[in-house]
């Protein structure tokens, strides 16, 4: 099986679980990723993992070097590829803690360098990018999901939306009407990236919070809530990352 790649989000800086670890810095022409990479071997498959927003998540989604993360973790051999994320739910049921595998993206980012073909070092080319994400990961991350006990979300629209504040309820009632069931920041370009650079990409959506204006939310978002569901859902996401890299759900 090839190397697999894990970039994790808010709440999974690191993987406890990881063995004979060992960290590499990696340049790119693309500039550094967001931090060291970490190798190792989970459930005894060999893993690359990389911190999304850096070891202490300081790095905000706008200002991610997603062009570098993606091209580091293909020039160290990953070509399989987790990407854990945080979202808040605008479907109803979509309550905190539950886990999506979305299979559609809306992209409402601004201003991010978002791909690898600007006549620079790479001639223009054009990528299909109907089906956003590899169906092949989708399938590996649910059977995953199923041997773990968890009950995970098979598709579903993810917005991505340029942050680092959060939607207004006007935003996230617009999204609803696009057709989006979940939000976060840092979906895209990397999505779109990773299908550039011939990667099977797909992602684990880690819900936290209802969004602006939903269910209980009329008049705000608990910030602190959101880190309690977080520190908690990663130690689920945690076991089903070792089980994806164990070959369940192979
Ligand atoms: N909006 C955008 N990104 C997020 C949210 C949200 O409500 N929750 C976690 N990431």
């Amino acid at each position: 099986m090839p190397l697999l790649g894990i970039i994790g989000g808010s709440g999974l800086n690191r993987i406890a679980a990881l063995e004979d670890v060992r960290r590499e810095i990696l340049s790119t022409p693309y500039g550094e990723p967001s931090a060291a990479l970490t190798f190792g071997r989970l459930r005894g498959a060999e893993v690359v993992f990389l911190a999304r927003h850096g070891d202490g998540h300081v790095i905000a989604p706008h200002r991610i070097n997603y062009r570098a993360n993606i091209r580091a973790l293909h020039d160290c051999g990953a070509r399989d590829v987790v990407a854990v994320t945080t979202a808040g739910g605008i479907l109803e049921d979509l309550e905190p803690g539950a886990l999506v595998v979305p299979d559609q993206i809306i992209d409402y980012t601004h201003g991010r360098t978002s791909t690898f073909f600007d006549g620079v070092d790479q001639p223009l080319d054009h990528v299909d990018f109907t089906q956003p994400f590899c169906e092949t990961m989708r399938g590996r991350l649910l059977r995953a999901g199923a041997d773990a006990g968890e009950r995970l979300r098979d598709g579903g629209v993810y917005g991505a939306t340029q942050g680092p504040r959060l939607e207004t309820a006007a935003e996230i009632r617009r999204m609803a009407c696009d057709g989006a069931g979940i939000v976060g920041m840092t979906g895209m370009p990397e999505a779109a990236l990773a299908r550039e650079m011939g990667l099977c990409y797909a992602m684990l959506a880690v819900v936290v919070n209802a969004a602006a204006g939903v269910g209980g939310n009329r008049d705000g978002i608990a910030l602190g809530d959101i880190r309690a569901v977080s520190g908690a859902a990663m130690k689920r996401v945690e076991v089903i990352l070792g089980m994806v890299a164990g070959g369940h759900g192979g």
